[in-house]
């Protein structure tokens, strides 16, 4: 790897630490990125879908996951894991990702893993070649390009000290309050960083300074290097062996923090957990004598580092770098209380899903009922086959006589004087488990029993203890020696058009043993309907989950309900054409069992 991140990198963020994600993505804003840094949140405990940010003056939507797996899966270009999980679950957040693969980089933030542990981690991340930054660290940034959440401030400290683009130098830090202070230093008196880590205070940190340094010799973007170590550790001593066997051959600049540990009369433990001298050759001031023998540029004194910069970067006579166009973050913006993903009526013409409303309406734009009810409510164009199925179950279900629960309700209602409105809504609301709402429960259930292998005689033993009829199956007035031919039509369609039909292959195996027991417990149009729904989704390729989406949010029974709209309104057109009076029902109809009410 010769860059640790570029324009297009993408994070998987672990907690839903909504500031600093939002520093991320002012940074992007401000530098002009095309997509956001962070493509997936982690939140194992939020029941929410995705969180809102601003994106500029705009808002983006970042999906949220429970898990690791469920966030790599969905966004499998997202190659750096900021793993910003306490110190009790950061090592197993890291682990975790390791297993899954498919991460360049992971920055790990918490302080405090067990050292035994970061050990082991560290170990396991470096022989899968995954470059961890970390722990304890505000993180990394390429300028420009990508930052790691709160690392160089706000986006005024960011401007101030050129973090917005990129300049020559590859600065490594342990400090993170260092590395912003550096950064400022280096943007006065050179031309900002080309990219920056600040590696970690703790003991046992993943990329040490070395790790940094041979990428940052490989990247050509850096033209010298600055290191800022501290007192305690020998990680400077590789660096120095690195230069005498040729692997750095950049100019590195250097200085280690905590000369004054000499004046202390005991060996002094500072902030960082790493930076207690063990040993002498672990003071700064023998390691900054050793980086100068080595030919190190290293000051007499960290006042004399600025001027160090400046001299090794003027005698490298770097071409300026030119100043790039900017995004400025708006002062104040509000947050909209409304999302929309499927249709857009800004503009001159209204779009359904990117279709504007003319590309679809009339005939020859070959776009059928079907096809907008698929962008429409799956947010795609179905192929001809499911489409022409979508329709069919409209079609079959728009009416089944003035006697069924829904059509009587709205007649009766109609008859009652009311509109259309009322009328179509009495016959809607009568739509449930037992009559025509029935098609998500049926899909529900038939695929729990496939997807666990229950024999047809366990599921109805399942369904049995649940209390409730099998959704799908019966009918009051069609049986076995009376079949339903919408059904029969549905399945023909399905078994001459589906690419397979494996759910209704299992439902039929149940219906069979069904009607064995009562010949009116078939099959019936919910069921079929639901089942079959499961059976093109799958074949249009939608994970499990993605269906479970839908059967819960109630998709399928909208079916029924768009579809026998139809019919309710021609009901109700029939009685306002016939100008049907109000209906009574018939008195001697009623069984009346009405005793003397009890006295209190
Ligand atoms: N699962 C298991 N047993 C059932 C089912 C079922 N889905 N449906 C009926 N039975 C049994 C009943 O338990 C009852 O048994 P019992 O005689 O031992 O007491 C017997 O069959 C008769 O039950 P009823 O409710 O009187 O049957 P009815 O013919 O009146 O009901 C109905 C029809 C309401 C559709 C019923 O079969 C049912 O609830 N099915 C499930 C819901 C459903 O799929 N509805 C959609 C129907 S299609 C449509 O509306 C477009
Ligand atoms: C319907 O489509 O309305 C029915 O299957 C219900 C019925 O009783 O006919």
């Amino acid at each position: 790897m010769e860059r640790l991140y570029t324009k297009d990198t993408q994070a998987i963020f672990w907690n839903n630490n909504k500031t600093a994600i939002q520093r991320m993505l002012d940074y992007d804003y401000t530098i002009q990125r095309e997509t956001p840094s962070v493509a997936a949140i982690v939140a194992p405990t939020s029941g929410n879908k995705f969180e809102k940010f601003f994106y500029g003056p705009d808002e983006v939507m970042i999906p949220l996951f429970k898990t690791t797996a469920e966030a790599k899966a969905a966004q499998p270009q997202a190659d750096v894991l900021l793993n910003f999980a306490s110190f009790r679950s950061a090592y197993d957040v890291t682990m975790e990702a390791l297993e899954i693969g498919g991460f360049s980089s992971m920055m790990i933030t918490a302080e405090g893993i067990p050292e035994r542990l970061a050990r082991g981690m560290n170990q396991t991340a470096r022989e899968k070649g995954v470059t961890v930054i970390g722990p304890a660290t505000v993180g990394a940034i390429t300028p420009g390009a990508f930052k790691v959440a709160n690392i160089g401030g706000t986006i005024t400290n960011i401007v101030n000290s050129k973090l917005h683009r990129a300049g020559s130098c590859g600065l490594v830090t342990r400090s993170g309050g260092l590395f912003n202070e550096l950064s400022n230093i280096i943007s006065i008196n050179a031309d900002g960083i080309a990219e920056g880590v600040a590696i970690g205070g703790d003991r046992f940190v993943g990329s040490v300074f070395i790790d940094n340094l041979l990428r940052m010799e490989k990247n050509p973007d850096v033209k010298y290097m600055i290191l800022l170590g501290e007192v305690g550790g020998t990680e400077e001593y590789k660096v120095i062996e690195a230069i005498k066997n040729g692997q750095i051959t950049k100019p590195v600049i250097a200085w280690c923090i905590g000369t004054i540990a000499k004046h202390y009369d005991s060996g002094v433990q500072f902030g960082h957990a790493g930076a207690s001298a063990n040993a002498e050759s672990e003071t700064a001031e023998y390691k900054n004598n050793a980086m100068k023998e080595a030919g190190i540029h290293v000051p007499n004194s960290f006042n004399d580092l600025p001027a160090m910069i400046n001299k090794v970067f003027t005698e490298m006579n770097i071409a300026d770098i030119p100043e790039p166009e900017m995004n400025t973050v708006p002062a104040s913006r509000r947050s909209k209380e409304f999302i929309c993903t499927i249709s857009d009526d800004r503009g001159e013409e209204a779009h359904y899903c990117g279709f504007p409303i003319s590309s679809v309406a009339t005939p020859e734009t070959g776009f059928t009922i079907g096809d907008v009810m698929s962008i429409l409510w799956f947010k795609k164009r179905y192929p001809r086959w499911a489409v022409d199925f979508l329709e069919t179950v409209l079609k079959t279900v728009a009416d089944h006589g003035p006697a069924v629960s829904g059509a009587h309700n709205a007649k009766v209602t109609a008859r009652a004087g009311k509109d259309v409105i009322s009328s179509l809504i009495a016959g809607l609301l009568t739509i449930g488990p037992r009559f025509g709402g029935a098609i998500d429960g049926a899909a529900e259930h038939f695929k729990y029993a496939n997807d666990n292998d229950l024999t047809p005689k366990e599921f109805l033993g399942h369904m049995k203890k649940s209390g409730i009829p099998i959704p799908g199956i019966g009918h009051r007035i069609k049986s076995l020696k009376n079949p339903d031919l919408r059904v029969t039509g549905l399945m023909k369609y399905a078994k001459e058009n589906f690419p397979s039909t494996p759910l209704l292959d299992y439902a039929r195996t149940v219906e069979e043993l069904t009607t064995s027991k009562k010949e009116n417990l078939i099959l019936n149009v919910d069921g079929t309907i639901g089942i079959l729904m499961v059976d093109m989704w799958r074949a249009l390729g939608y994970t499990d989950e993605e269906i479970d989406v839908f059967i819960d949010a109630g998709a399928l029974n909208a079916f029924f309900i768009l579809g026998r709209s139809i019919g309710f309104i021609g009901h109700i057109l029939d009685e306002k054409r016939l100008a049907m009076p109000m209906y009574r029902h018939p008195m001697d109809d009623i069984l009346y069992d009405v005793k003397k009410a009890e006295e209190l």
